[in-house]
């Protein structure tokens, strides 16, 4: 598979797509983690797979950046596929919460994390992971990451120790729910190990096979290989109709009508069951930690080939 010739009309509307929003000056680039404010302002990529193993990119797809949130609805699927579904039900809920990707939304009483895509969800599930093995559980992601991408996947150690340092947020929230047992244990392996997963390195390539393989039912085009059972992808783009955009997730399913997730590098990405993988690389960020020219990209491409799915 390898990118189509400019001149088919898909890519003739990519490349204008992207020569429209490149001036675009609107958003911050994340800075809360350290090393992620060197990201480049200007960088910017679009790349659609196709389930049928096509591959139109422009711009800066080849740009390496971390995977950051847009981890969690892969993580969340190797979950559902190691330990099923009532076992992960019992420790994350499936409920929106309408506040921030890093909010403390816990339920009352038995401190269940509302959904995965937030934060503590994911945190919680990458503990389930970690279980008695942290390392184990880091080589089962990155297995898990290479069936979606079809490559050797690697973790940005910089970015790592820079979130590893700074995440006081996400280790409170890792404690407070070992308070009540949702983490059962020493809190910090799962917690290190969500650090680690969130700084797996990819590309908006990487990030439009991906979407595609989710599309695609679970099973890659591009090398056949299957990354998660049908009946766990359909729970995986559930979690990211009703959560995938935090407190936004609301407004992106009216608008764009997609499964998406995003992610603080930049990146989003978003599915059309069936059909294709959208992914969009680009750091200046909204106030909810959304990418603003992903949302844009997003946007224009469900509005222009008619692609929301109600
Ligand atoms: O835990 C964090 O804050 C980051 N590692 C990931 C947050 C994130 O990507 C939110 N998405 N937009």
């Amino acid at each position: 598979m390898s990118p189509l010739p400019g001149g088919s009309p898909i890519q003739t509307y990519l490349d204008a797509l992207h020569r429209r929003l490149a001036p675009l000056r609107e958003g911050l680039v994340a800075a809360y983690i350290p090393e992620l404010a060197h990201a480049d302002p200007a960088w910017f990529g679009i790349a659609i797979a196709t389930v049928d193993g096509h591959l139109y990119s422009v711009g800066d797809t080849a740009q390496c950046a971390t995977i950051q949130s847009i981890s969690k609805p892969f993580v969340y699927g190797m979950a559902l596929a190691e330990q099923g579904v009532e076992r992960v039900l019992a420790k994350v809920g499936v409920e929106p919460t309408g506040e921030a990707f890093n909010s403390i939304s816990l339920e009352p009483d038995t401190g269940r994390p509302l959904n995965p895509m937030i934060n503590a969800g994911a945190i919680a599930v990458s503990a389930m992971i970690a279980g008695t093995d942290a390392a184990d559980g880091e080589r089962r992601i990155m297995a898990m990451f290479e069936r979606y991408t079809g490559r050797t996947m690697a973790v940005d150690e910089r970015v790592y120790a820079s979130e590893a340092r700074t995440g006081h947020r996400n280790r409170a929230l890792a404690h407070l729910m070992r308070n009540f047992d949702i983490i059962t244990g020493d809190p910090e392996p799962g917690l290190d190990l969500y650090f680690r997963q969130c700084s797996v390195l990819v590309d908006c390539r990487d990030l439009a096979i991906m979407g595609a393989t989710l599309a695609n039912d679970g099973v890659n085009p591009l090398t056949g290989a299957r990354a998660l059972a049908a009946p766990d992808v359909a729970r995986v783009l559930a979690v990211m109709t009703s959560c995938g955009m935090y407190d936004f997730s609301g407004g992106w399913i009216y608008r764009v009508g997609m499964p998406a997730k995003s992610g603080v590098a930049g990146g989003i990405i978003a599915v059309l069951p069936g059909q294709m993988g959208i992914a969009v690389f680009s750091p200046p960020l909204d106030s909810r930690g959304n990418s603003v020219r992903g949302i844009r990209v997003c946007e224009e491409i469900s509005a222009d080939f008619a692609l929301h799915l109600f």
